[in-house]
């Protein structure tokens, strides 16, 4: 394999530069070209493309978001758009492309590789961390540490009011986000998709804690909460009950955002070297993760298979810890 291509896809995540880097210099170590596609899939399929060099991605290893751009394309869900992007890559001389990536990236993915036998390799890039395949995705550890930051400045303005806050994390399918920050802010309560909790179990929770002399409280909710997000909760705790002064935060779009933490910096690097050494050995329609602390790769259809983030561990410990 002689020229790789490069995109990144979906909602973007703090590490995928630091990813698209180390897939260019492995490429170039190994006498490869590498060519970087913009604006996703649907840069597949306009044809938008640009030579990358070891020097294009020199200082971008610290930097949040991403040098190729993401989107979401509708143009590559129908087989005519996928068709298209399959005769600019050959056009191009690419023989193998590396994508970084959600679940939406990874199902675009398998359907093009099914379809055309173009060899792909998947890079997980989502903040939400829920592929199989890998135990952290690249940028869940940065927006982890981006919503405890802002939950522990939340908390001390609460602390001061006496207040019940509702902070309203990222995470539509999943909650690992809301279970993870909520134990490392000492939150009441968590309310994810998987975990189910209803309004009367949390006021409960709330009602215990008063009782222990609890003087403020947060809540952290995943924005697909099956009950709705942090508003909607919130007036429904009221109609229940009126005994705390309530305020709403959405951290929202902020967690997408910032310098990657070492954390998944090193893990962009590693997987970023992982992908083009499955190319290069003839792997393709596989999700390079990293499981155990060693690198494996999973096929596409098991990696967008449903990853709860209901680890039994963690609630209990978070139940624990909240009284
Ligand atoms: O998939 C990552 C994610 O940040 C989700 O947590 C969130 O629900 C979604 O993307 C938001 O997407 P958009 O940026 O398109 O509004």
């Amino acid at each position: 394999m002689k020229k790789i291509a490069v995109l990144t896809s979906g909602g973007d995540a703090p590490g995928m530069n630091a990813a698209i880097r180390a897939v260019v210099r492995t490429a170039v170590f190994h006498d490869m070209e590498v060519v970087g596609v913009f604006q996703g899939y649907q840069g597949l399929i306009d044809g938008d493309f640009k030579r990358l060099h070891v020097r294009s991605v020199a200082k971008i290893l610290g930097r949040g978001g991403t040098i190729l751009k993401s989107a979401r394309c509708m143009d590559f869900h129908e087989a005519e758009g996928r068709k298209r992007a399959h005769v600019n890559l050959v056009e191009a001389g690419v023989e193998g492309l590396v994508v970084i990536g959600g679940n939406g990236t990874f199902t675009g993915a398998m359907k093009f590789g099914r379809e055309t036998g173009f060899p792909v390799v998947g890079l997980p890039g989502t903040i939400d961390n829920d592929l199989s395949g890998s135990d952290s995705t690249i940028g869940f550890d940065t927006a982890i540490n981006t919503v405890v930051d802002a939950v522990d400045k939340i908390r001390d303005t609460a602390d001061s009011h006496n207040r019940l806050f509702f902070v309203e994390v990222m995470g539509r399918d999943s909650g690992f986000i809301a279970l993870k920050s909520g134990i490392a802010t000492g939150a009441v309560a968590v309310m994810t998709p998987e975990m189910g909790m209803s309004i009367e179990d949390l006021v409960a929770v709330l009602q215990a804690g008063e009782q222990s002399n609890k003087t403020s409280s947060i809540v952290i909710v995943a924005e697909g909460d099956p009950n709705g997000g942090a508003y909607e909760i919130a007036k429904r705790v009221k109609e229940k009950t009126d005994s705390y002064e309530t305020r709403i935060t959405v951290l929202g779009h902020l967690q997408r955002g910032g310098s990657p933490s070492c954390f998944d910096r090193v893990l962009a690097s590693r997987l970023g070297v992982a992908a083009v050494e499955a190319l290069r050995q003839g792997h393709h329609d596989v999700m390079a993760g990293v499981i155990d602390d060693k690198i494996e790769l999973t096929p596409f259809d098991l990696a967008i298979g449903t990853k709860s983030s209901i680890n039994e561990d963690e609630v209990r410990i978070a139940r624990i810890l909240s009284i």
